[in-house]
């Protein structure tokens, strides 16, 4: 066993902050509210419903993961949230339709009484919204002052011992990062000087970083992954993951191709298509929204298959991915793969999927494990990227030149390797000689 490191134990008050307070983030709230009711399980949960094997298989010892590393209680969560079209949580939530008004009634207090800041936005990056709750100032180094003002306040008035943050609002136009997002002091300056290629995003992230709050992405803009926020969070030793929640078909994906090449199965295609409705699908309908949503979700399947090492089974693959903005459809998507892959001397063979799913259903668990992981590595002494929590995300961030791991189950491995590490636990290798020695 190697020595456990030093991890501050959870006391007081965590706040999670949502820039964001839509689907995803409403969903999330209220089935913590309910969780704490008992009115539900935890489903989709790995801090709350995950276990973690620990020693040889014959040890039994195979701990809750919130027993084994010192998480923050479910009843010491506070949350905040800034939207620039949402009143209240209650409200938002009625609006996007996830949850049933039989489900949200019970909640409405709580729901009611998370009202939404008035929020960092700018048209030019969501082009299908538009702001009434929006804070204005002279420069968007002014702006994020306003941010930070408001999360001492925040945590003043919930009496919150830390806070985290994680980006649940719609996703930004697509942007290569530039000169401005170099280096720290670049971006500063372009802080004060009104650069026009700073984000709303990333004037949230700078503000969470300077106030040294975790910050993780769950959409595709470009917002930690650039050299000056990255810079900040190693100065002011603060953990930062993205990007893009992992869910509905780009989860499936990271579950099948890992497979197909594990059995050295080739592909010839992989053409997935989706219909939404909420207000994610509206904002994505947007061509500059969507490109970054494309660029997130195209990445996968390359470094699973890694074409250059299989030329002959992977290189020739056609990957399309579309969205469609279809209102009836609400919350509610419906995700198609048709997926073409041969075997045994080229024979082809097809695979369909037509996954009814739920996408803030699938998304409300991963904002509650992020919230709380990057709040235990905050608490444990970590910062800059942490890639351990590349299970969550559709375009993980990784350290630069390194390439990001998209296959879940190498996630799944490296997440827990990691909470173990840092409790002074055996990694498990998987060897397993030692139960066959005489
Ligand atoms: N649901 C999923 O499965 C899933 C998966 C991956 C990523 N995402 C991403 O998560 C984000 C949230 O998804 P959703 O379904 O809740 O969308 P949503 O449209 O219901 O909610 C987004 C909210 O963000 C607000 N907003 C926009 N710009 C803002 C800003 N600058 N500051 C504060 N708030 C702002 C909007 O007013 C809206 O209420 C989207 O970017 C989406 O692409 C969702």
């Amino acid at each position: 066993m190697s020595k456990a490191i030093d991890i501050r134990p959870a006391k007081g008050k965590l706040g999670v902050l949502t820039p964001g307070m839509g689907a995803v983030a409403t969903t999330f709230y209220a089935g913590v509210f309910a969780l704490r009711r008992g009115l539900t399980e935890p489903v989709g949960t790995l801090t709350q419903m995950g276990h973690i094997r620990l020693g040889k298989r014959t040890e039994d010892r195979q701990p809750l993961i919130k027993d084994f590393v010192p998480l923050t209680d479910l009843d010491d969560i506070v949350f905040g949230g800034w939207d620039p079209i949402s009143e209240n949580a209650y409200e938002a939530a009625m609006t996007a339709g996830v949850l049933q008004e039989k489900d949200l009634l019970p909640l409405k207090a709580e729901m009611e009484a998370i009202q939404a800041m008035p929020a960092v936005f700018d048209q030019k990056w969501v082009k299908k919204l538009e702001g009434k709750f929006v804070k204005t100032g002279a420069t968007k180094m002014d702006l994020a002052e306003q941010l930070m003002a408001d999360m001492d306040t925040f945590k003043e008035k919930n009496g919150c011992d830390r806070l985290v943050m994680v980006w649940c609002a719609s996703t930004e136009v697509y942007e290569e990062p530039s000169e401005v997002h170099e280096t720290l002091a670049a971006f500063e300056e372009g802080l004060r000087n009104n650069d026009e290629r700073i984000s709303p995003s990333q004037i949230y992230a700078y503000a969470a970083l300077k106030k040294k709050v975790p910050f993780a992405n769950g959409a595709p803009n470009l917002t930690v992954d650039v050299p000056a926020i990255m810079e900040l969070a190693m100065e002011n030793r603060v953990p930062i993951a993205g990007k893009d929640f992992k869910t509905g078909q780009t989860l499936m994906k990271t579950i099948l191709a890992p497979g197909f090449k594990a059995r050295m199965l080739g592909l010839h295609g992989w053409f997935s298509t989706n219909i939404l409705g909420n207000r994610d699908g509206e904002v994505l309908d947007d061509p500059g929204s969507f490109k970054s949503k494309e660029v997130s979700k195209l990445s996968v399947l390359d470094t699973i298959l890694q074409p250059d090492k299989y030329p002959s089974l992977y290189k020739d693959l056609y990957h399309k991915v579309r969205i469609n903005y279809y209102p009836p459809r609400g919350d509610n998507k419906e995700g198609w793969d048709n997926i073409d892959i041969f075997g045994w001397m080229g024979y082809p063979m097809q695979i369909k999927i037509d996954f009814l799913c739920r996408d803030s259903i699938l998304a409300a668990p991963i904002v509650l494990d992020l919230a709380l992981f990057m709040d235990l590595a905050a608490r444990a002494g970590q910062r800059g990227i942490q890639e351990w929590l590349s299970f969550y995300f559709k375009s993980p961030q990784a350290a630069p030149g390194l390439y990001p791991e998209h296959d879940i189950f190498i996630q799944q491995t490296k997440l827990k390797n990691t909470l173990r590490h840092w409790m002074g636990e055996d990694l498990i290798t998987h060897l397993g000689t030692e139960y066959y020695e005489e």
